[in-house]
């Protein structure tokens, strides 16, 4: 039976699938995630109902995460399933990108290309359908931004009310703009996305249901991105998945995803994940180069990629996990990097906000120090839409004046 299992290897403890709030485990506080049960079919059978699915009329079929719902947590009616036809986005080749990176062969998994713009929608699908299916009244969230918009668009498609913590001040115009737009309620915190999850978790008991990253739900509906991806590729293993990183769910979600399709004979070998940080919110690339076994937050995170400040990623252990899995890696790269590595990425037609750009200035750092070889196939996970944050590029443009 799929259920829930606390994510600490040491303690294991399990729940039921649906078990209330379940955010944490009752036992030690860590994390929990989905167990999945092994498919029915062979993974053969499996990536050929997967394809046909994406000829189908159907909703359910059509969204490009529930037609991966062998691998999912699917007890719902399909017509209790709250999607906005999230995912099918393309993998888009670099060229001038891959140039200046130095690179042959890059592409771009552009998750800026779902209903709200970001890869928030893969998550919240699957988020805000569980919270309908046990009866939820309101949802809730701190975000930088994306979290909000994509909550506030799935729980209005539900008919739930959408509450939104909001770091004062830090999150760009055109995301706050979009929370409200799907009529959530704001309420702006002062300090950073850190001291706005701090406020909201200390609610519980307020019979809200949290929807941040460290729902498990939002996690399974993440990881369908790299099945789409690897499909994409004719199931052939890249040799590099790059992934900006901020409170860390994402890079859990797609190592859960490589866990589980090792596990079922999907694939028979795993990407290097890199998680690229922005170097004034960077605590896990701190931990990573100093080798400590426990994360160190950074107090006062800042950096122009106002998506990823975050100074106490709560995903850090599923995270770390993921890149011993893959022995990955994780770096952090400055804004100047970023700043350049997001207009190039503007200039090969593609776009992107600035925390996916962090992706492309990583690549280049790393084949800079001979860690990725020029040749090697890599994938860079856009996660943001360019439009996400219009107030950024008419800046930098402004204070680059006359250098366009
Ligand atoms: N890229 C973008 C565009 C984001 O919005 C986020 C996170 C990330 C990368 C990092 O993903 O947190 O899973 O490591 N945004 C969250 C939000 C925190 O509230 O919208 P992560």
């Amino acid at each position: 039976m799929t259920h829930l299992r606390c994510n600490s290897p040491g303690c294991a403890s399990t729940l039921e699938l649906h078990a209330p709030a379940a955010l944490a485990c009752r036992n030690c506080g860590d994390l929990l995630e989905v167990v999945i049960d092994r498919p029915q079919h062979s993974p053969c059978e499996v990536k050929k109902i997967w394809r046909d699915r994406r000829a189908a009329y159907n909703s359910l079929d059509r969204s490009g995460v529930w037609r991966f719902r062998e691998l999912l947590p699917f007890e719902y009616a399909a017509s209790n399933v709250v999607t906005l036809a999230e995912g099918n986005v393309p993998l888009v080749r670099g060229h001038k990108t891959a140039a200046w990176a130095g690179v042959t062969d890059l592409s771009f998994k552009h998750l800026g290309w779902n209903p709200t713009g970001s890869f928030k929608d893969l998550g919240m699908t699957a988020a805000i359908t569980e919270a309908k299916f046990t009866g939820a009244k309101t949802v809730a969230c701190a975000s930088t931004g994306n979290t909000a918009a994509s909550l506030a668009a799935y729980a209005a498609r539900a008919g739930i009310t959408a509450r939104v913590f909001l770091p004062a001040g830090q999150a760009s115009p055109n995301k706050l703009a979009q929370a409200l737009d799907f009529g959530a309620e704001v309420v702006q915190i002062e300090g950073s996305f850190d001291d706005a999850l701090n406020t909201l978790l200390a609610e519980s008991g307020t019979g809200m249901q949290f929807l941040n990253s460290i729902n498990p739900f939002r996690i399974e509906g993440q990881k369908t991105a790299m099945f789409e991806l690897l499909e994409q590729l004719q199931w052939n293993v890249p040799d590099f998945l790059v992934v900006p990183g901020g409170n860390l769910g994402n890079s859990s979600s797609f190592g859960k995803a490589f866990a589980e399709l090792k596990q079922f004979g999907f694939i028979d070998r795993l990407p290097r994940m890199v998680i690229v940080q922005a170097a004034g919110a960077n605590p896990l690339a701190q931990m990573w180069t100093s080798g400590t076994t426990e994360l160190q937050p950074v107090a006062s995170p800042e950096t122009v990629a106002t998506a990823i400040r975050i100074g106490n990623p709560r995903s850090w252990k599923k995270a770390l996990q993921a890149i011993h899995l893959t022995n990955g890696l994780v770096m952090d790269v400055t804004d100047q990097e970023i700043g350049e590595a997001k207009r190039t990425i503007g200039r090969d037609g593609i776009g992107c906000e600035p925390a996916s750009a962090t992706t492309l200035a990583g690549i280049r750092k790393l084949v800079a120090k001979g860690e990725i070889p020029p040749d090697a196939q890599i994938v860079a996970v856009l996660t943001g839409h360019a439009l996400k944050d219009t107030d950024y590029i008419i800046h930098s443009h402004e204070s680059r004046a006359g250098s366009i």
